[in-house]
């Protein structure tokens, strides 16, 4: 049996700023499956981006467990966490944090830096991780000579190219017009039925958080409903008594 992707208990993130403390995160359990496809919910400072970024390893819980792939985040040091971010979890961001003067080949290619891969091998896996977002033809472009949507693909594809079973997507949608964000969400749609990849993603569009299967909604840093451990409603919507409420 795998273990779960992610696993947190009690989770708590808290922001120390000239002496004030923000509890962005209050103390949040879930349990999230390999192959799982999750939308997170929840009005704009809930807490929605603190807890993807501690479920990317991009950041540590001030309190509470959190493991992913099985392993608890406390016993790493920053080199064990970012070694675990990079082999277990791809990450795509709303502004796409792609850098704008490197071609579209060597952005996708740079997480295989990192685990010491050979550049001819580097180049040929970050050629394919483009070629299966659509951008065969783009390999030599930089990011500033590509429209939004084909740099939100060029960085679905640096997140896949080290072969994560876990994608999470902050509001990768949400600098997109319509048909690109449609197209990227296809993408991750198809990540997640055809290759099995987990994908976590965090929307503000009800239409997207409809092609999830399990919706968590956050709010104050609590999770305040979560379809998987919710009795489904006799209309057959499992959070419709919260439908409309994540207005932003
Ligand atoms: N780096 C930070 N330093 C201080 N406060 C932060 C930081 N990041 C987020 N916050 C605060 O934590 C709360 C939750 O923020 P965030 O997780 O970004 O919410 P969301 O993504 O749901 O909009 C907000 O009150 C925000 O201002
Ligand atoms: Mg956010």
């Amino acid at each position: 049996m795998s273990e779960p992707a992610f696993e947190a208990i009690d989770l708590a993130r808290s922001y120390r700023l000239e002496g004030v403390s923000v509890d962005a995160l209050r103390g949040v359990s879930l349990r999230i499956g390999q192959g799982e496809f999750v939308a997170i919910l929840g009005p704009s400072g809930s807490g929605k981006s603190t807890l993807m970024h501690l479920l990317g390893c991009l950041d540590r819980p001030t309190s509470g467990t959190l493991r992913v792939n099985g392993v608890d985040v406390a016993t790493l040091d920053d080199t064990g966490l970012a070694e675990l971010r990079n082999q277990s979890v791809g990450f795509v961001f709303q502004s796409f944090h792609l850098l704008g003067r490197t071609s579209a080949l060597e952005n996708v290619a740079l997480p295989l830096v990192y685990r010491g891969v050979g550049k001819a091998e580097r180049r040929e896996r970050a050629r394919q991780a483009l070629e299966s977002v659509g951008l065969a033809h783009r390999l030599d472009h930089r990011p500033s000579q590509m429209s939004g949507g084909e740099q939100q693909r060029v960085a679905i594809a640096r997140a896949l190219v080290g072969d994560p079973k876990v994608v999470l997507a902050d509001e990768p949608t949400g600098n997109l017009d319509s048909k690109n964000g449609q197209e990227v969400m296809g993408i991750l749609a198809g990540l997640n039925a055809e290759r099995g990849v987990a994908v976590v993603l965090v929307t503000h569009e009800r239409e997207v958080a409809d092609l999830a299967r399990r919706r968590i909604h956050v709010r104050d840093g609590l999770i305040e409903l979560d379809t998987a451990q919710q009795p489904v409603a006799a209309d057959g919507d499992p959070d419709a008594r919260s439908a409309g409420r994540d207005a932003s």
